[in-house]
């Protein structure tokens, strides 16, 4: 399919999503939005991909929703096309998905960041809930993951002020897990992603599951859940390779079987 909004591309077995707006500094309009949920449908149905990677320019991840389309917007248009609903492919893919951010992640921009499993950013880019100065506030999921992410005295912090915070300030509390050169930033983000690509399918799938269950459940009840996935990981061809390997002292060999 031919993009507008974004550029799409495989490496190997890693789906590569680019935001490409680089006049909005990546604003996500509507067509954005579609767009992306459409490239993860086609990679979440393509058995060959067994991680993703979100990224946008060194300028910009994305500098938040689109202002302009929405400015002169009322409730009723925002309620009937249910608007920045499509972002939640994002959160609903069920294979890794790796955030690489370098230069503005704000608002909307933040937003689709943090629905990524993880984020490794550069070390010129700046993080942010700026919508207080618009007059509005966070809309796609903001105030909840932040706060999860960040705890309640940064995300109050950011959401009331609009501030920016930097990389050093989001790795130390906790947003991004790794901070890179702005030039090493996709060599890195690919580095991770081939190696959870590489790893059982499975066992990628499950972990990523398990991990999310923590944001929904108790901690007895998360801790049944792993266990339970723990153990059906036992009837997998990938756990008897996987133990195998080690014991023979060779590299594994994962078929997702
Ligand atoms: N929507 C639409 N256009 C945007 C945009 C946005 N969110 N952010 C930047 N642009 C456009 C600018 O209007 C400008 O276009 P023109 O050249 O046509 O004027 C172009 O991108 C370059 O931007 P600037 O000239 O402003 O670049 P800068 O380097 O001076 O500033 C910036 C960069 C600090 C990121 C600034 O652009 C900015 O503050 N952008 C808005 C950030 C923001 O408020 N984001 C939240 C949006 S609301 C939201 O996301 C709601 C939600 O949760 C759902």
């Amino acid at each position: 399919m031919a993009y507008e909004t974004i550029e799409v591309s495989v490496q190997g077995h890693v789906g590569v999503i680019k935001l490409d707006r680089p006049k909005a500094l990546n604003a996500l309009c509507k067509e954005l939005a579609g767009e992306v949920a459409i490239a993860l449908e086609s990679f979440a149905a393509d058995d060959a991909i067994g991680c993703v990677v979100l990224t946008g320019s060194e300028r910009a991840f994305a500098a938040g929703a689109d202002i302009k389309e929405m400015q002169s917007d009322g409730y009723i248009d925002l309620f009937l096309d249910n608007r920045f609903e499509s972002f939640t492919a994002i959160e609903r893919f069920r294979k890794p998905i790796i955030a690489a951010v370098a230069g503005y992640a704000l608002g909307g921009g933040c937003e689709i960041a943090m629905m990524c499993d993880f984020i490794i950013c550069a070390d010129n880019a700046k993080f942010g809930q700026p919508e207080i100065n618009l007059g509005v506030m966070p809309g796609i999921g903001g105030t909840q993951r932040l706060i999860r992410a960040v705890g309640k005295s940064k995300a109050m912090d950011l959401c009331l002020t609009g501030r920016m915070m930097d990389a050093a300030e989001a790795e130390r509390s906790g947003l991004v897990s790794r901070v890179v050169a702005p030039d090493a930033l996709m060599e890195t983000v690919m580095e991770a992603a081939d190696k959870i690509a590489a790893q059982s399918r499975i066992a990628a799938m499950m972990t990523k599951e398990t991990l999310n269950i923590a944001f929904e459940t108790t901690l007895s009840q998360g801790i049944q859940y792993e266990r339970r996935l723990f153990q059906s990981m036992f009837t997998t061809h990938d756990q008897k390779e996987g133990m195998s390997a080690f014991i023979e002292k060779r590299k594994p060999h994962f078929t997702n079987k």
